[in-house]
């Protein structure tokens, strides 16, 4: 994934690591009946938590920055390049908030293929698909998910999704987001240096949209930055190459811009 330009805003100052960060005191609740939630299993989770809005609504730069820094240490630049992709899911003019469920908006972000979500083309590509993920699961065969473990998992998703679904196709932002993700897993769940990951932290995220806290996971110590995730995208993509023995997959093409994808 190669990250342009970045617009920087002014920001209030981001709240350092709360005191109630605490795994006994971290609050949490489910979405309530007038909330709302969406496709990414890490921002629901902040917003069961508070750390974004529990309504899962009229979300900012602002609140976006604080809560990716709060609970997860991302910085301020790649919290910024994640709103600034978030809020063009936002269909009305000039919006300045997105809301979970506008990321469901198929072919913006939201891609076909997913980990935990069956494709849009089956009629719900935002809630939580147990047999999607088991066939995810199947891919993780140790307590430790490594790089290819990951790669293996996401590539296994793309080729049944090409062999079932007639209108499969990836969008070339939708291919960034979906490898992004499974970089995304490894750098905020686990060790970005090392590439591993428990799996049991990440079975616990998907199943529970809450925080690992309670099986050990502890916010990174190191701040995550754009070139972190970067840099683990390529790891991603490599793996992915020497999974399919360097054989692209061809996929419909959903926009002018995209090519083969591994
Ligand atoms: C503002 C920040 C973020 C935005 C706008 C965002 C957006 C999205 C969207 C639209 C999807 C659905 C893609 C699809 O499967 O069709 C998604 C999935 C995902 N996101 Fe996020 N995300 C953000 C932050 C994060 C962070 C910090 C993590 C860290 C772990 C994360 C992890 C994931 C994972 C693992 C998935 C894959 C879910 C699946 O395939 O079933 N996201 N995200």
């Amino acid at each position: 994934m190669k990250f342009g330009v970045f617009t920087v805003i002014s920001v209030a100052p981001v709240l350092a690591h709360p005191s109630w960060y605490h795994p006994s005191s971290l609050p949490w609740a489910p979405s309530g009946p007038n909330d709302v939630r969406g496709p990414c299993p890490m921002l629901n989770t902040l917003a069961n938590h508070g750390f974004l809005p529990h309504s899962g609504k009229g979300i900012s730069a602002v609140d976006t920055v604080n809560a990716l820094n709060s609970a997860l240490n991302i910085n301020q630049s790649l919290a910024q390049f994640l709103f600034d992709n978030a809020v063009t899911t936002n269909p009305a003019p000039n919006a300045t908030t997105f809301s979970l469920e506008n990321l469901d908006r198929h072919d913006i972000l939201e891609h076909d293929a997913s980990l935990s979500r069956a494709d849009y083309y089956f009629g719900d590509d935002h809630t939580f698909n147990q047999t999607v993920f088991d066939e995810t699961r199947s891919y993780w065969t140790k307590p430790i998910i490594d790089v290819q473990a990951g790669a293996n998992a996401r590539l296994a998703r793309v080729r049944t999704s090409n062999a079932t679904n007639p209108t499969f196709g990836f969008s070339q932002l939708g291919t960034e987001f979906s490898v992004g993700e499974t970089a995304a897993y490894i750098i905020v769940l686990g060790d970005k240096t090392a590439g591993l990951v428990n799996r049991s932290f990440v079975e616990y995220l998907f199943n529970h949209e809450r925080l690992p806290t309670e099986l050990g996971w502890q916010r990174p110590t190191d701040q995550i930055t754009t070139s972190d995730l970067s840099n683990m995208i390529d790891r991603v993509v490599n793996a992915s190459s020497n999974a399919s023995g360097g054989a692209a997959l061809k996929v419909r093409q959903v926009d002018a811009h995209s090519g083969f994808h591994r």
